[in-house]
């Protein structure tokens, strides 16, 4: 086995950024930038994973990463089978490890999870047999979303090591949050998350972000400003004195982004609140705005995590 070979992604799991060498990092990037032209429809790889499996099970409601997965897979040939929960035995009071047994049964190659709870996917990847990918779980990670943004940021800005990128605000409940500042400090960015006081999780620091709740100091510079959104649905209790006021304090308008650098670069995981974290014109200004190549790169990325989990080079 050479180098090359030996120095990619070979999973079994993508269950987090965190553990992830950032060799592996490299390699799906890599991977997912050939897949670009694949998803454009400039090249034909439906035999890659034709003869495999992709379950997608989604416990929590998403529209573009359960869409960008099922694309993916079948861009490479898979069969893809949605389970819908809503539908499906665990309504009716199946245990997550019970549910997992079952798909084990029917033999799936990779099952895409995404659930509520912090942890529940790679518990659930302890029984089963196939591959398991993170599409989200609770508060925990997103591995996915960060590997995509980097794909855009990459892409766009021709590397990430070195810039200055500022995560704002909800950092609190988001997972997209923590896999993008561990994806991006291992790829040696510098990170700043920006948010208030109450929408920062305790002891982030530690990490090796810098974190302040001032957001005309953490744009100051930034080459990348990825928003966060206001994750209303995940707090219990009152995080903050009003949206309008967010959106003074930390809604991303032209005049706050003009503090970044003058070409600067706009990120936003989707789905958006315009006129709560971000201006609608913002998100929309086709120069500074990068929310869409996001979307598209969403599907590159997942395109190469199956490839490299099911795909002819793949353990099994
Ligand atoms: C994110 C998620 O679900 O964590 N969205 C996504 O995957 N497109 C972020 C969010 O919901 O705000």
């Amino acid at each position: 086995m050479d180098d090359q070979y030996s120095l990619r992604f070979r999973g079994p799991h993508l269950l987090g950024i965190e553990g992830l060498a950032p060799y592996e990092i490299q390699d799906l990037l890599d991977r997912a930038d050939a897949c670009v032209d694949v998803n454009r429809g400039l090249a034909d790889r439906r035999d890659r994973l034709a003869g495999r499996t992709l379950l997608n099970l989604f416990f929590e409601n998403s529209t573009r990463t359960r869409t960008s997965f099922e694309l993916a897979g079948k861009r490479l040939g898979a069969d893809v089978v949605n389970m819908e929960v809503a539908t499906s035995s665990v309504k009716k009071g199946e245990t997550l490890i019970d549910t997992a047994m079952t798909l084990n049964a029917m033999h799936p190659d990779v099952l895409v999870v995404r659930h509520g709870e912090s942890g529940a996917v790679a518990l659930l990847a302890r029984h089963v047999r196939c591959s398991v990918v993170n599409a989200g779980d609770g508060l925990h990670e997103h591995p996915t979303q960060a590997l995509l943004d980097a794909l855009t940021i990459r892409r766009r800005k021709g590397r990430i090591e070195g810039l200055t990128v500022a995560i704002c605000g909800d950092v609190l409940h988001s997972r997209v949050a923590r896999s993008n500042m561990l994806l991006l400090l291992a790829m040696g960015a510098r990170v700043r998350l920006v948010a208030p006081p109450t929408l920062l999780p305790g002891g982030i620091e530690a990490y090796g972000a810098e974190v302040t709740t001032d957001m005309m100091r953490g744009l100051e510079g930034a080459d990348i400003v990825m928003m966060l959104r206001l994750q209303l649905e995940r707090m219990q209790s009152a995080h903050l004195p009003s949206i309008r006021e967010y959106f003074r304090l930390y809604g991303l308008t032209r005049d706050k982004l003009a503090n970044a650098a003058p070409d600067a670069l706009v990120l936003h995981p989707g789905p958006m609140n315009r006129g709560v974290e971000i201006d609608g014109v913002v998100a929309d200004d086709i120069d500074r705005s990068a929310i869409l190549d996001q979307v598209e790169m969403g599907v590159a990325v997942r395109m190469a995590v199956l490839e490299a989990l099911a795909g002819p080079e793949a353990k099994r």
